[in-house]
């Protein structure tokens, strides 16, 4: 099988991305959101991004055109019935997913393969809300923020993955544009499992007083050449979903290096949850950003 027909499950911050990554490697995309505002919402984030390759001339203002007159939103998940591939990227939560999977299973025609986005739940733990059939046809596809300018996808196979569906999802992520590579079912996937305990690890140092947070950041910038210090790419991705995964990954390994600070959880606490709340390490609300003052001791 070939895959023509994209369905994209949820249109927040990662799913519009994928819609829009799908969309500009010239597949049709359907995208499923619960509410048509939110459908709205998620295609405006794709609207100002495509403007910025356009701006750029990556993209010609046509194929800007093309590329919106092939994502098309839904608000039924029935509407998926005949999708090729259906990529998951709701909320991270298992039963929400499961239950999801369970409906989208009894539409979906049986040679869909089904593909979740998620970082940090089990691949197989949602598989297992599908018939039999389907589950050697699930797989994780897991895409990097901001997906349109991120080459990398961890595709992630269960102990029950299909060989020829797996490849297939590879060969997907090389028609989207990306580098695939290959990963299993283990929490975490390859990025999260390395990149988790090392921002862990930055809050650890900060808390340790070994340097301040603008000093940490700009050692790791400027010293390794990375794009972001560790806590701007805190702020980045989410505090509090940053310390969802590490709590998920604690309780899957049960090791120090994956355990949230305690830095981090009262920041989550304290709705310090990074760029989208305004303020996590640094204060968005104010340009230029400047660290969040905060007592350390
Ligand atoms: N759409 C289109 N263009 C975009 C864009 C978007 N969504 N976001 C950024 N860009 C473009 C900008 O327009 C700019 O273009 P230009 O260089 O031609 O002017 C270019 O990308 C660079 O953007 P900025 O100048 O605003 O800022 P940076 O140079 O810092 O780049 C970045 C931004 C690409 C996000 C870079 O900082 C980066 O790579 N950061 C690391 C991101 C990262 O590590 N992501 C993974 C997070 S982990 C994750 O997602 C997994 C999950 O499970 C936690």
């Amino acid at each position: 099988m070939s895959i023509q027909k994209v369905g994209v499950l949820g249109c927040g911050l990662m799913g519009a991305g994928i819609a829009q990554t799908a969309a500009s490697s010239g597949f049709d995309v359907l995208v499923r959101e619960v509410s048509d505002e939110l459908i709205q919402k998620g295609f405006n984030g794709i609207d100002k991004s495509l403007g910025k390759f356009a701006e750029k001339g990556t993209i010609t203002s046509q194929q800007q055109a093309e590329i919106r007159g092939r994502l098309t939103g839904t608000t039924s998940l029935e509407d998926l019935a005949d999708c090729d591939i259906v990529i998951e990227a709701i909320i991270e939560n298992l039963e929400v997913k499961r239950d999801t999977y369970k409906q989208l299973d009894g539409i979906c025609k049986p040679e869909t393969i089904f593909a979740s986005n998620t970082s940090s739940i089990s691949i197989t733990e949602m598989m297992t809300a599908t018939r039999a059939e389907r589950q050697a046809r699930f797989i994780g596809m897991h895409f990097f923020n901001p997906v349109p300018i991120m080459k990398l996808v961890e595709v992630v196979r269960t102990i029950l993955t299909d060989e020829q569906v797996y490849e297939e999802a590879v060969e997907f992520g090389k028609r989207l544009g990306k580098t695939p590579v290959r990963a299993s079912d283990k929490t975490g996937f390859i990025v999260n499992r390395l990149l988790v305990p090392y921002m862990l690890d930055a809050i650890r140092a900060l808390e340790e007083g070994v340097g301040s947070i603008v000093d940490i950041d700009n050692a790791m910038k400027l010293g390794c050449g990375y794009p972001m210090g560790p806590f701007t790419l805190g702020d980045f991705v989410g505090l509090d979903t940053t310390y969802y995964i590490a709590e998920i990954m604690f309780n899957e390994f049960r090791e120090k290096r994956f355990a949230p600070p305690s830095l981090l959880k009262r920041m989550v606490l304290a709705g310090l949850y990074g760029r989208k709340s305004g303020r996590g390490f640094y204060d968005y609300t104010k340009d230029p950003k400047n660290p969040t003052p905060m007592s350390l001791v």
